[in-house]
């Protein structure tokens, strides 16, 4: 595992953006996973400077993110959809057909998400999956659990991740209890990962999991055993690593 630790955020979201751009240009038409959440929002906002300067094209870019919450419709402003249009899709040239993100409002949800691993594959597979790491160790919105789920999924929200999310809705009630995120094996089976994350409060479960033991409590901890990831964070999130 390779880590950058950068003196702050704004320094934290140049050298992510730096490592999307790098693979973009490796591979024009490489497969994005992409992230929501606030820790990547100035990643995306380097991304769009770089595209309207004209160092970067997304014409022949995928996405696909990593989740979605149940019950949202796509137009609805706390909706991933949502944020992804606002902080990067509008903003480029990607084409609305090759971005994908979890249908909130799918009937039936377990179809929907064997139908988007079975999407991901089609596509090839993603080149490179952007994550942030909530404050008990999920990724995509894969909670402490006693075992890994695999493939996207439907799952209940933690009471903290409800209460972590709760700033971007009116109210605690408001935050939807369910969401549909890619499964442990949907992320690991990408080539590489970009991890981000900042702040002091992180500084613990950064610790957790990637210098403690690999357990289901701690999911992100399961990123030790991919052979190609890459942990961007600021001074304070990196902190308590040795
Ligand atoms: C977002 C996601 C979540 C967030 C995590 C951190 O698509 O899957 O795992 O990355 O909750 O969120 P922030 O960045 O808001 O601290």
């Amino acid at each position: 595992m390779r880590i950058y630790q950068c003196a702050d955020y704004s320094s934290m979201s140049r050298k992510a953006a730096s490592i999307i751009a790098a693979q973009i240009q490796l591979k024009p038409d490489c497969v994005l996973g992409l992230a929501t959440g606030s820790t990547p929002v100035g990643a995306y906002e380097q991304l769009v400077r770089w595209y309207q300067d004209g160092e970067l094209s997304f014409a022949e870019v995928k996405t696909a993110n990593l989740d979605e919450y149940y019950g949202l419709a796509p137009e609805h402003d706390q909706s991933y959809r949502y944020f992804m249009q606002k902080n990067l899709f509008d903003h480029v040239d990607i084409k609305a057909e090759n971005t994908h993100v979890p249908n909130g409002l799918a009937g039936d949800p377990e179809k929907e998400g064997a139908g988007y691993d079975h999407m991901i594959r089609a596509l090839g597979g993603i080149d490179l999956q952007l994550l942030g790491l909530g404050h008990n160790g999920h990724i995509g919105f894969n909670e402490p659990a006693d075992c890994y789920p695999v493939g996207t999924h439907l799952v209940d929200l933690a009471a903290s991740t409800i209460e972590a999310n709760k700033r971007f809705f009116a109210s605690e009630a408001d935050v939807p209890r369910q969401a549909l995120t890619m499964g442990i094996g949907t992320i690991m089976n990408a080539r590489s990962i970009l991890l981000v994350v900042n702040g002091a409060a992180k500084a613990d479960i950064v610790r957790a999991a990637f210098q403690g033991p690999v357990v289901p409590q701690v999911p992100a901890s399961v990123l030790q055993l991919h052979p190609n990831v890459v942990l961007v964070g600021d001074r304070g999130a990196l902190s308590k690593l040795d």
